[in-house]
């Protein structure tokens, strides 16, 4: 399932991260932005209890805090999902977070792990990010790592992505279910998408 977060607040930001102009503080602040705007569609339907923890309003009454009833694993998908993390961590300050390290080869764009660190949680929800979804190899090959190591719950949460790569990902995961800002027109020949917003990498870091 794919949720496509259609939001005018998101649009405007988005549209300043696509411009080759935004520096890389403002690239930043507005993916960060973004992050937080979108977790209100991605945690919209996950349950709460009651915490034990009683309070009395200044009226008087006596109330039982809630708090969430899954613990959060959030896992950015090196480089570009760390650009995500804050954003997710303003909103849900006790989210655990995880690291996967994977590229894709610039040529063969075929994603290569190179690092995995989830933490040890029982039954999370695993939220995996990552701006970009293009080919789709990269969210594909995360999402089968997170299963190999026994996570169930898991959902998608990107910025920007192309009909290729949403239905890659559909077609190897069809359980995750995906976040996603906007859904753009295809892939050029080197595999970015298009109009996309160049490399989210290198923007997020001034690697170029
Ligand atoms: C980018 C992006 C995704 C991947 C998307 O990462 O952040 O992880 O490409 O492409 P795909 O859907 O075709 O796999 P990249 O490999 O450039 O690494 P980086 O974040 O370290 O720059
Ligand atoms: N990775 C990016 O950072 N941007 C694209 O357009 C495609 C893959």
């Amino acid at each position: 399932m794919v949720t496509v977060v259609n939001h005018p607040l998101i649009r405007v930001k988005l549209g300043i991260m696509r411009d080759e102009n935004t520096s890389t503080k403002e690239f930043r602040e507005n993916l960060d932005e973004i992050a937080s705007l979108m977790c209100y569609e991605v945690f919209r339907d996950i349950e709460t209890v009651c915490s034990g923890e009683t309070y009395q309003t200044p009226t008087g009454v006596t109330l039982d805090k809630e708090k969430l009833s899954h613990k959060i694993v959030l896992a950015p998908i090196l480089r570009a999902g760390i650009g995500m993390v804050d954003g997710v961590k303003n909103m849900i300050p006790t989210a655990k977070i995880g690291h996967i390290g994977m590229f894709r080869d610039e040529e063969t764009l075929e994603p290569h792990e190179y690092y995995f660190k989830l933490p040890v949680v029982d039954n999370p929800l695993v939220v995996i990010c990552d701006p970009m979804l293009a080919t789709g190899g990269s969210a594909i090959a995360a999402i089968t790592a997170v299963k190999k190591r026994g996570y169930t719950n898991i959902r998608m949460l990107c910025l920007v992505g192309c009909p290729e790569g949403i239905a890659a990902l559909e077609a190897a995961h069809p359980d995750v279910h995906i976040y996603i800002a906007s859904i753009d027109d295809c892939l050029n020949e080197k595999g970015y998408i298009m109009p996309g917003l160049g490399d989210a990498g290198d923007r997020i870091f001034g690697t170029k």
